[in-house]
């Protein structure tokens, strides 16, 4: 079978919104990954299907209930060995290092959260790997879940047009992209850099490099410090 998101969540409409356009559709209609939506409700089994209850210790919000989510969980790990990824604020950040990974996998049971979150018995219980987009709050995991969808989708070989794109990516990979311009060479008076149209590909590269390294030690010290390590390790030489 092709790389799969099954994703669990009480609103299965919003799959696959944004991923069934550009790229990522184009792919998921030449069946080189496949999409899974799953209504987490179908497995809350009392008379008024509830999904949800107060909050032990009282408080506001709701608590989605560790038996339907669980319910949920297992039907959805039967017939595919991927791993089971919470998506929540509280959640370990994701990046690219483990996007690669679950690309490289059969690919991802993702675990959409709503109100207060869930049952911590539940990720206790099912050893969710509870995983954050950043650090600000959605109302929920579904717009989470489809961008930790379109992040791994776009490297599965076959789904990007030009592999160049991708392999230039991971050669620059622990810097910030250069800056890109198209024609015209002037626009609203300002120039396309003049390195960029001599034609000298050594130039042109370097000045890119520089670029991503300047723009790096500005906005992301963070990246920055990791570049300088590994450099010092002598992991890539950054020519
Ligand atoms: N659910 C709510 N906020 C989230 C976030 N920042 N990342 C992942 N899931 C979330």
């Amino acid at each position: 079978a092709p790389w799969t998101a099954r994703v669990l969540t009480l609103f299965p409409e919003m799959f696959p919104g944004p991923l069934g356009h550009s790229l990522a559709g184009r792919a998921l209609e030449r069946d080189l990954w496949r999409l899974e939506a799953r209504d987490i409700r179908a497995h809350a089994l009392d008379r008024h299907h509830m999904v949800d209850d107060t909050p032990a210790g009282g408080g506001p919000g709701m608590v989605m209930k560790p038996d339907v989510i669980a319910a949920a969980v297992d039907a959805a790990r039967a017939g595919l060995a991927a791993p089971t990824l919470y998506l929540s604020p509280r959640g370990k950040p994701l990046a690219q290092d483990r996007v690669r990974e679950l690309a490289e996998g059969p690919g991802v049971i993702l675990l959409c959260g709503r109100f207060e979150g869930v049952d911590q018995r539940v990720i206790d219980g099912r050893q969710l790997e509870e995983v954050s987009i950043g650090d600000f709050v959605l109302s929920g995991g579904e717009p989470a879940a489809l961008c930790l969808i379109d992040a791994a989708v776009r490297l599965i070989p076959g789904v990007m047009g030009a592999a160049e794109t991708l392999a230039e990516e991971s050669f620059t990979g622990d810097l910030l992209e250069y800056p890109h311009y198209t024609r015209p060479q002037e626009w609203e008076g300002r120039r396309v850099p003049e390195v960029l149209l001599s034609g000298h590909h050594g130039r042109i590269h370097s000045w890119r490099r520089e670029e991503a390294e300047r723009l790096t030690r500005e906005r992301r010290p963070d990246l920055w410090s990791r570049y300088l390590a590994r450099k010092g390790q002598g992991m890539r030489s950054p020519d």
